[in-house]
C-alpha cells in the first residue's frame, strides 16, 4: 500500500500541461528520423512505456509519447545526442515534461538523474526493449508472440548475446524502478505485443510455438 502510495505520486509529476498526441509526436519524430531501424525502436520504447504508463494509472499515451521522442536527435546529431533534442523540442514548444524525460535517458551525458517513475522506466525500457527485440529475431518466428520472461532472461545471462546492450543500464534501472527484472520484462513483452505491428515485431508465429 506503501508503495503504491509512492508511485502514485510519481505518476502525479509526469503530467504535461501540454499533452502531445501520438500523430504529432510521430510527425515531429519522422521529420528527423528517416531510418526505419531507430524508428521501430522509437516504436518499441513508446510501445513499453505506454503498457507501464497505464499500469501505474497514468496517461499511456503521454508515457508512449515520451518513449517515442527519446532518441529525436540521434539519427541527425549523435555527437550532440540529447542536447539538439532538447533545442528542438523547445523551439517546437514541446512540454517541458518531454524534455526533461528525455533528458533523464542519458544521465551520463546530461547530468539529469531520472526521479519520476516515467523517467525511471523509460531509461530502463530503453535498453531492456533492445535486447528483447534482438532476441524475437533470432526466434525462426521473428515474433514477439514468442517472447517469454524465461528467453529473455536467459539471453540478458548470456553477455555474449547483444553484447552492446548495456546489461548493468538494465539492472540499475529496475533497481531505480524499486522492480524485478522479471516484471520488467514481462511489462515490455506485453507493451510490445500489444503493438507488434508498429514494433516490426509480428513475425510468423504459430499458436503453440514457445521459445526456450
Ligand atoms: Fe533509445
Amino acid at each position: 500500500m506503501e508503495n503504491q502510495t509512492a508511485e502514485n505520486q510519481a505518476v502525479e509529476k509526469s503530467v504535461p500541461a501540454v499533452k502531445l498526441s501520438y500523430e504529432d509526436a510521430w510527425k515531429l519524430l519522422t521529420e528527423y528520423t528517416k531510418g526505419a531501424a531507430l524508428r521501430v525502436h522509437a516504436r518499441q520504447v513508446q510501445s513499453c512505456m505506454a503498457w507501464f504508463g497505464e499500469h501505474f494509472g497514468g496517461d499511456p499515451e503521454v508515457w508512449g509519447v515520451a518513449g517515442m521522442l527519446h532518441d529525436l536527435d540521434y539519427e541527425m546529431y549523435p555527437d550532440q545526442h540529447c542536447a539538439m533534442s532538447k533545442r528542438i523540442m523547445e523551439e517546437r514548444g514541446v512540454d517541458p515534461m518531454y524534455v526533461h524525460a528525455m533528458l533523464c535517458h542519458e544521465p551520463k551525458l546530461t547530468g539529469e538523474e531520472p526521479s519520476t517513475l516515467l523517467e525511471k522506466t523509460l531509461y530502463t525500457v530503453d535498453e531492456l526493449s533492445g535486447l528483447i527485440n534482438a532476441a524475437c529475431l533470432m526466434y525462426p518466428s521473428k515474433s514477439i508472440f514468442d517472447a517469454n520472461v524465461r528467453s529473455i532472461k536467459k539471453k540478458f545471462k548470456n553477455k555474449k548475446f547483444a553484447a552492446k546492450i548495456d546489461r548493468g543500464h538494465i539492472s540499475d534501472g529496475c533497481e531505480r524502478m524499486g522492480w524485478d527484472l522479471s516484471d520488467v520484462i514481462d511489462g515490455c513483452i506485453r507493451g510490445m505485443q500489444a503493438n507488434a505491428e508498429q514494433c516490426g515485431l509480428v513475425g510468423d508465429h504459430r499458436e503453440g510455438d514457445r521459445q526456450e
